[in-house]
């Protein structure tokens, strides 16, 4: 598939079910792999980057395969994946890469780490240097970044850790690796990122305890050397996809959309917060409980929104979302205003330069500055093209753009998309978009 052509549309109507969370997916098949037998997953997210994870984790030992719709697999504890013969291949999947590195740390093997073109950009001494402290040799030809070689060390050095990013990934890696000292490893970071690595651990048998501290950060801490014991997971459905269509729902004219089974962790609500404040009409409803995640139905209805400015306290709930946030910004009254939001430069694209110059070739008004981005709302033209970047958020949050705008939008090497939300386009154009793949 070469492009997709996303044409102006109405009446977005109807449910859809979501996949399962790319996150919670990821951590589903590397936490059940360092443990003490087997665990069954339901509602694994089915997706390149998912699959990379998977693919790595196979390399490394450990027996993972589907029967009927579950995935089972087979643990082999926190110190027993086995040398990789080849490289592991993370395609386009930071999240995969770094929990990755992390994971292996109590297994005292050598292994070379490689991702694809975007992934290779992406900076890795955030997590390579704590690495380092718990005793790995670490070798990058490119500066700090993939492909790397690391040669885990005979024994984990517990570390206490203070990150000055907000950062699931990095929190996640170090705790992996913690898992294998033998003391207790802490991690604090300015703002609590998501947090589904202390519930997955926390359900799987080890000892951890997070706590908020009086100037706001997150400070996690986890005894090592724990018995993990395989279990039962089901993954709830992946907010950060859903959003794609909560927005489309809010543009659209004529929209009414119902999902299910959303997960609403506090930890990756900063969206919903955030359209509420604009003005859109959602409904949270029939919250319930879900392996230690809460879920929910959505139902968004189109709705005339205003500019507002997203503090900087929030980014770490949405930092997935400024895509579509911006997409949604375009089409509000005013002006909004997106501060503190640095790191979405080293996602899987620049995301803060990426959506200003596409928005600016469909006519949107913005200001870009290193780390606050603003979109002034207006009338959409759109006549344009847009490649993703092999960034799957840029993609789908430009072929939305596309259902508003006056003119057509086409979008270059959407096959991205397939990294996190493969049945998007049918999904869509089931609920009514006028998307054409070319
Ligand atoms: C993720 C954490 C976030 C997010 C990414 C998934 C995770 O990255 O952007 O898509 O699963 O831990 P950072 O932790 O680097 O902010």
């Amino acid at each position: 598939m070469k492009h997709i052509i996303s044409n102006k549309s109405f009446n977005l109507v109807g449910s859809a079910n979501i996949p399962g969370d790319k996150s919670i997916s990821h951590r589903a098949l590397i936490i059940p792999s360092m443990c003490i037998g087997k665990t069954k997953i339901t509602g694994l997210l089915e997706s390149e980057d998912v699959f990379a994870t998977m693919n790595a984790l196979k390399t490394l030992g450990v027996k993972i395969y589907k029967s009927n719709k579950s995935w089972y697999v087979n643990g082999v504890g926190i110190f027993g994946f086995r040398e990789p013969t080849k490289y592991l291949d993370l395609g386009n999947s930071g999240t995969g890469a770094r929990l990755i590195l992390g994971a292996i740390m109590g297994s005292n093997i050598l292994a070379n780490i490689k991702g694809d073109g975007s992934l290779s950009k992406r900076p890795m001494d955030r997590i390579l240097n704590p690495l380092k402290l718990m005793g790995a040799k670490i070798i990058s030809s490119n500066d700090n970044k993939l492909p790397v070689t690391i040669k885990c060390p005979k024994d984990v050095l517990a570390i206490n850790y203070h990150s000055k990013i907000s950062s699931a990934q990095i929190k996640s890696s170090i705790l992996l690796a913690g898992l294998a000292a033998s003391g207790r490893t802490t991690v604090t970071e300015p703002n609590e990122s998501r947090n589904h690595t202390e519930k997955m651990l926390s359900n799987f048998g080890a000892k951890i305890n997070s706590k908020i501290l009086k100037d706001g950060s997150n400070r996690v801490e986890l005894k090592g050397n724990p018995i993990l014991k395989g279990r039962n997971i089901n993954v709830p459905c992946d907010p950060s996809s859903a959003a794609f269509l909560i927005v489309a729902g809010i543009i659209c004219p004529g929209s009414k959309i119902k999902l299910q089974n959303i997960m609403i962790n506090k930890a990756r609500d900063g969206l919903l917060t955030t359209l509420k404040e604009m003005g859109a009409k959602i409904d949270v409803f029939n919250k319930r409980e879900l392996d230690g995640e809460t879920v929910a139905s959505i139902y968004v209805e189109h709705s005339q929104l205003k500019g507002i400015l997203v503090p900087s306290n929030r980014v770490p709930s949405m930092i997935d979302e400024y895509p579509i946030l911006s997409i949604a910004a375009a089409c509000a009254k005013g002006k909004t205003i997106m501060k503190g939001i640095t790191e979405l430069r080293v996602k899987e694209s620049d995301r803060i330069k990426i959506i200003s110059d596409g928005l600016n070739k469909a006519g949107i008004k913005t200001i870009e500055k290193p780390d606050n981005l603003t979109v002034s709302g207006g009338n959409i033209d759109g006549g344009c093209t847009i490649d993703s970047e092999l960034d799957h958020r840029i993609a789908m949050s430009f072929l939305i753009l596309g259902l508003v705008s006056k003119q057509p939008i086409k979008v270059l090497r959407p096959s991205t998309i397939e990294t996190s939300f493969p049945n998007f386009y049918n999904i869509m154009t089931e609920l009514g978009a006028n998307f054409f793949k070319a």
